[in-house]
């Protein structure tokens, strides 16, 4: 008989393996609100602040909480199994989420529940106590210390109610305390545009959640400017993959930037994020976990930018989908990718021909013309030669002066100063302004040089 050995591994050096497995804060804390939206809450409040001199984040939800052994269990590292059949609404699937999302950022993990008609409960992992005692040892609180916790924290629920406290997080330690506020202040800029982004399909329609950070209320923002001017509303398609199982794809072009607003525009992350972000949008149970990128079914170019596939996908399909635990990332099956590859051959066409649309609009322009050489696949931009006024003034030179101006006309079209123009457009849209250009400053400094 073969000896069994019992090698569990050692807490002390485990807890170091499981707190690097690849979250960033943004995607952490979005594991958590995962939790709350199973949980069916209304109002998902995150606040980020300083208590006592040190960085703390709280999460919380109106869900319908946990009782006493919930809580005790749902603590565990692994507390549920991940082949485990799940409601269609249910988010999780691995029972780590809470505790890995929140190792990975923060050494203190409370969490206080309630559900209706029971007291609060509370209980927390302090990973420097698990390495003190190399040990897997949690703390469950008194009802008087749990009393406690919702003061220091500001924390009170209604009927039913849970709230996830980080303490310690390493990211924020050392710092004088208002260097500190600052840098909270930044990070919570760039999660609510990751939470408005991730999350906005909660936060739309009847049953719209109300996400609060830092008691300001949150609106969503739509990745394909549905209700926006020139908006175009792709094919969408729907098959099954197994049994239970069925997959959604949706086209859907942007407008133009030329008819963006500047916020639609700073949303979408300004015209070269549009570029970068072109492709799959791919939501599990209505959550995005992707956000573009073409995953090899095709290039990302500059005229199919304004193309993006929405990919709708159960959670009954995550072994198939690769789900893994911090819901970041998805591997596209095999057979979904040959029927995307169909599928967006249309968008990229319609997003290059909202662009050559435009093209052609700028060549209506009396003193440019764009000229696309499609074969070649270039383009250039030449000062118009049938402008009237040009053709009246050729009339009246001499052969030599005529040569001398097409000289001059052809260098002023071949110097255009495009990249700048493209780096301006880019960066500061609004800024240029070619009405400012005067026609008497002109005049004089021709002046001038006629007198030298
Ligand atoms: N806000 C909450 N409200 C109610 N129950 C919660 C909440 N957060 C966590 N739970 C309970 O704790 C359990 C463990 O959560 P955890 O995020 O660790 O795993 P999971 O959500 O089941 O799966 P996954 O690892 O995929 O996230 C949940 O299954 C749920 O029962
Ligand atoms: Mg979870």
């Amino acid at each position: 008989m073969p000896e069994h050995i019992d090698l569990s591994p050692n807490p002390k050096s485990h807890i170091k393996t499981l707190s690097r497995i690849g979250y960033n804060l943004d995607s952490a804390i979005s594991d958590i609100i995962d939790n709350s939206v199973t949980a069916e809450s209304k109002n998902i409040f995150v606040e980020m602040d300083v208590v006592d001199q040190k960085a703390a984040l709280v999460i919380k939800d109106d869900g319908y909480g946990m009782d006493e052994d919930t809580l005790i269990n749902s603590m565990r590292i692994g507390c549920k199994d991940p082949s485990d059949i799940r409601g269609e609404f249910d988010l999780g699937r691995f029972g780590s989420g809470m505790k890995m999302a929140s190792f990975s950022q923060a050494r203190k993990l409370t969490v206080i529940s309630k559900i209706e008609n029971f007291n609060i409960q509370s209980a927390t992992w302090d990973l420097d106590l698990v390495e003190r005692e190399n040990a897997w040892t949690l703390i469950k609180h008194t009802e008087q210390e749990t009393k406690g916790l919702c003061s220091k924290f500001n924390i009170e629920f209604g009927e039913s109610g849970t709230a996830v406290i980080w303490e310690n997080i390493s990211k924020y330690n050392g710092y004088p305390i208002a260097e500190l506020q600052a840098i909270l202040g930044q990070d919570l800029v760039s999660l609510k545009s990751y939470v408005r982004l991730h999350f906005h399909k909660f936060m739309e329609g009847k049953r719209a959640i109300n996400f609060y950070f830092n008691f300001q209320k949150l609106d969503h923002f739509d990745p394909f400017l549905r209700n926006r001017n020139g908006y175009q509303e792709g094919p969408s398609q729907k098959f099954r993959v197994k049994k239970g199982g069925s997959i959604e794809l949706r086209v859907h072009i942007l407008p133009h930037e030329s008819k963006l607003t500047k916020v639609d525009l700073d949303n979408l992350g300004g015209t070269d994020q549009i570029t970068a972000n072109q492709g799959l949008y791919v939501y599990r149970a209505n959550r995005l976990i992707i956000s573009g990128g073409w995953f090899g079914l095709t290039r990302l170019s500059q005229l199919g930018k304004l193309a993006r596939v929405e990919v709708n996908v159960p959670t009954s399909l995550d072994e198939e989908w690769s789900t893994d635990v911090k819901k970041s990332s998805l591997e596209i099956p095999h057979k979904v990718k040959v029927k995307l590859k169909q599928l967006i051959r249309e968008p990229i066409k319609r997003s290059q021909k909202t662009y050559r649309y435009r093209g052609r609009l700028e060549e209506a322009n009396a003193f440019w013309k764009v000229n696309e050489n499609e074969r070649e696949k270039s383009i250039s931009y030449e000062i118009s030669k049938d402008k009237t006024l040009l053709k009246k003034l050729i009339v009246t030179l001499d052969k030599d002066k005529v040569y001398d101006l097409i000289g001059y006309l052809t260098h002023l079209s071949v110097e255009i100063p495009i990249h700048h123009i493209y780096e301006k457009m880019s960066s500061e849209p609004n800024k240029i302004n070619q009405n400012d250009i005067s026609y008497d400053d002109l005049l004089k400094g021709f002046k001038e040089l006629w007198n030298k």
